[in-house]
């Protein structure tokens, strides 16, 4: 009976180790894997059950057949690592090649932003003027009433104010109307000579339309030195119209009247579009409105602490969107603050 018991066990080992070989040959993954394990080596599993059964054997055999049912047991557990180490290795290359980077595909190209057409032109003019030695100056967008108009030779209640409907912030604040103000603040802070360009932002109460916005762009540019005279002025303009429109542009000054300047004019240049002929955008006039310049008035001068009997100086106060306009040939100054992307992106 005990040597049957005995015979008995070794069997059922025997045919366990065969049944895990079998079982292991199927399995395909981890999942399948845990299921075999709980089959055989689980608290229900076979070899628990043989483990139990050694409790019918005699106290000789055990020893022996105790050592079998370990040798058994590692042997099993040799397997299953084994499997398992497999099985890990070919999930882990499964998941490489799922998670592959094709670094041979095109990248995705960043999208980069675009200077606005009335920046471009700003900075066109400027460099314009730098070349001729000008200096950048700058003043505040929300700017005194007496630097705005008074200094300017337009005082309180002058009818000069209703050709510039303005934004005040109070009696003595005003969002500054045009760039002039940086003419007197210059004048009152920088030495003599003087010869700077400013662009910057301006606000007028004006309806949007084709050819006005409430807020627009202008650059000033002042010259003040001993014997400064109107044939200086026309030279500034002429090499600035030829380096910005082209060779073949210009201009013509027509007698006009501002406040701070004496004698004034306004200039105009050939049409950008015909070239002179007439067209559409010239209303077949030849030429389009470009600025507006002067000799400083002697009143500006000397409210400015400048000498006007030593020193004489003009001045000119040019729209920027007007210029990117004709720089672009852009016919509608909505387009410059609609901020659509297809006509910005054009002009890089
Ligand atoms: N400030 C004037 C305006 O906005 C333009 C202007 C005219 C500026 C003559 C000047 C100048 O400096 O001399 O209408």
């Amino acid at each position: 009976m005990e040597r049957q018991g005995c015979m008995h066990m070794r069997e059922r080992l025997e045919h366990i180790l065969k049944e895990v070989v079998e079982a292991l040959a199927g399995v395909v993954s981890l999942r399948e894997l845990e299921e075999v394990r709980l089959r055989f080596l689980g608290k229900k599993g076979e070899m628990t059950a043989v483990l139990r059964g050694m409790l019918s054997l005699s106290k000789e055999e055990r020893p022996a057949i105790g050592q079998l049912v370990n040798e058994t047991r590692a042997a099993i557990e040799g397997r299953f690592d084994a499997i398992e180490k497999a099985l890990a290795a070919k999930a882990l290359e499964e998941s490489m090649a799922r998670e592959a980077l094709d670094i041979t595909l095109p990248g995705k190209r960043a999208k980069k932003g675009h200077k606005h057409p009335i920046t471009l032109a700003a900075e066109a003019i400027s460099e314009v003027f730098l070349g001729m030695g000008y200096e950048i100056a700058e003043g505040p967008e929300i700017e005194l009433d007496r630097f705005n108009f008074e200094l300017l030779n337009i005082p309180k209640g002058h009818p000069a104010r209703d050709t510039q409907a303005s934004f005040f912030v109070n009696d003595n604040v005003v969002l500054r109307t045009h760039t002039s103000p940086v003419q007197v603040r210059t004048m009152l802070t920088r030495g003599l000579p003087i010869r700077i360009i400013c662009p910057g932002r301006c606000y007028r109460v004006d309806e949007f339309d084709a050819t006005h916005s409430p807020v627009f762009h202008q650059v000033e540019a002042l010259v003040v030195d001993k014997g400064v005279t109107m044939g200086d002025l026309i030279g500034a303009l002429q090499v600035f119209t030829t380096k910005i429109f082209g060779e073949n542009t210009k201009i013509r000054l027509r007698p006009h009247h501002f406040q701070f300047t004496e004698p004034s004019a306004e200039v105009d240049m050939t049409c950008w579009e015909c070239g002179g002929k007439g067209c559409r955008v010239c209303k077949f006039e030849g030429y389009v409105e470009l600025l507006g310049a002067g000799m400083v008035h002697p009143n500006v001068l000397s409210m400015c602490g400048v000498d006007p009997e030593a020193y004489s100086g003009f001045a000119f106060g040019l729209g920027i969107e007007r210029t990117a306009m004709c720089m672009f040939g852009i016919s509608s100054m909505r387009s410059l603050y609609e901020n659509d992307i297809r006509l910005l992106r054009q002009f890089n």
